[in-house]
C-alpha cells in the first residue's frame, strides 16, 4: 500500500509543486519522512526538500527513527537513525538545538509548535509529561498569538472504526493533552496531524483538528492551507502524478486487509466502496472553513 519505490518521484513532485504554487509562505511535514529510520533515505529527502524555495517545517513520526515496530520488520532489524540523528538533520526546520519538539514563529501573530509523539520501538503515540508541560509554558507565554500544534499521531478520533488495533492512530493520553489546548483557547483554535493516511475534520470543545493524507498512499493527496486573520480555509488536492501509479496504489489499498475498516474483505463492491471513502474522506474532511476568534 505504502508506494515506497515511488516515493522518490513522488517526493519530486511535491517539491516541484511547491515552488510552483504562488504565494506558498511555508510547508509543513506531518512527519514519517523515512520508511524505516534509514540513514540513506534522511540523506535522500534532505537533498529534495532543501530544493524548496520557501521554509518547510517537520516533526518526527513512527518511521523516522530506529527500532520501527516489529511488524515491519521482516529479518534481522537494520540499524537505523535516531531521534537526535532526525532532529539535528533538520534543524531550521523547527528544530532548534536538541530538544525533539520545538516552536516557530512563522509570520507576525502566527506560531507553529511541533510536538514529538513517536515512542521508538511502536507505531502508537504519546505526549511525554515533559513535552506536555514546555507546551503549557509555550502556550501560556504566547497569549494574543495564534499558535498551531503540529503533532505526528493523531491528538483525537477520526473514524469510528477506531477500535483496539487502529488505536495507535491516537496517542494514548489524547485527553490530557486536549485538556492543556482547551485551557489556552483562544491561542490555540486548530490542531494539525499526520500518521492516519487519511483527511479529516472534527471540531471539539472549541478546536478543530485536522488530520493530513498520505503522499504515498491513495488518494495520494496534499492539503492547502490559506490563513487569514479571522478565518483558516483548507483544501485538499490529488499531487499530479501518473494516473497508473494512483491506480496501483489503489489496488494494492484494497489488497491489504490490515488498513481496512475491521478487515473488510474488498470482494464486494459495497465494501471497496466504504473503505475508498473512508481513505478519501468526506466534503467537510476535505475543504472548509474555520471561522478564528479574536486573539
Ligand atoms: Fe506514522
Amino acid at each position: 500500500m505504502k508506494m515506497g519505490a515511488d516515493s522518490e518521484t513522488i517526493v519530486k513532485t511535491c517539491v516541484q509543486l511547491a515552488n510552483q504554487t504562488p504565494g506558498l509562505d511555508f510547508v509543513i511535514l506531518t512527519g514519517d519522512l523515512l520508511q524505516d529510520g534509514e540513514p540513506y533515505n534522511l540523506d535522500m529527502i534532505r537533498h529534495y526538500l532543501d530544493q524548496l524555495k520557501m521554509p518547510y517545517y517537520a516533526v518526527l513520526g513512527n518511521h523516522d527513527m530506529s527500532p520501527v515496530h516489529a511488524h515491519d520488520v521482516k529479518g534481522p532489524i537494520f540499524p537505523g537513525i535516531s531521534k537526535s540523528v532526525f532532529t539535528w538533520a533538520f534543524q531550521g526546520h523547527g528544530f532548534q538545538g536538541p530538544d525533539y519538539h520545538w516552536s516557530q514563529t512563522v509570520a507576525p501573530g502566527l506560531k507553529l509548535v511541533g510536538l514529538d509523539t513517536t515512542v521508538p520501538g511502536t507505531w502508537g503515540g504519546t505526549v511525554p509529561a515533559k513535552t506536555l508541560a514546555w507546551l503549557e509554558r509555550e502556550l501560556a507565554a504566547s497569549k494574543g498569538q495564534l499558535v498551531i500544534p503540529i503533532a505526528h499521531h493523531n491528538l483525537i478520533e477520526f473514524t469510528p472504526d477506531d477500535h483496539q488495533h487502529t488505536r495507535n492512530f491516537l496517542v494514548d493520553n489524547a485527553p490530557q493533552v486536549r485538556a492543556v489546548l482547551e485551557k489556552y483557547r483562544p491561542t490555540v483554535q486548530v490542531a494539525i496531524s499526520g500518521h492516519h493516511h487519511l483527511s479529516g475534520r472534527r471540531d471539539h470543545q472549541g478546536i478543530t483538528y485536522l488530520t493530513n493524507p498520505s503522499t504515498t498512499t491513495w488518494p495520494m493527496e496534499y492539503t492547502t492551507y490559506q490563513l487569514r486573520s479571522d478565518k483558516l480555509t483548507y483544501q485538499v488536492k490529488a499531487l499530479p502524478l501518473p494516473p497508473a501509479m494512483v491506480d496501483e496504489a489503489r489496488r494494492n489499498l484494497l489488497a491489504e486487509s490490515w488498513w481496512h475498516p475491521r478487515g473488510a474483505p474488498t470482494t464486494e463492491p459495497a465494501k471497496t466502496e466504504a473503505i475508498l471513502s473512508q481513505y478519501r474522506g468526506q466534503p467537510s474532511d476535505r475543504s472548509g472553513t474555520i471561522g478564528l476568534q479574536p486573539r
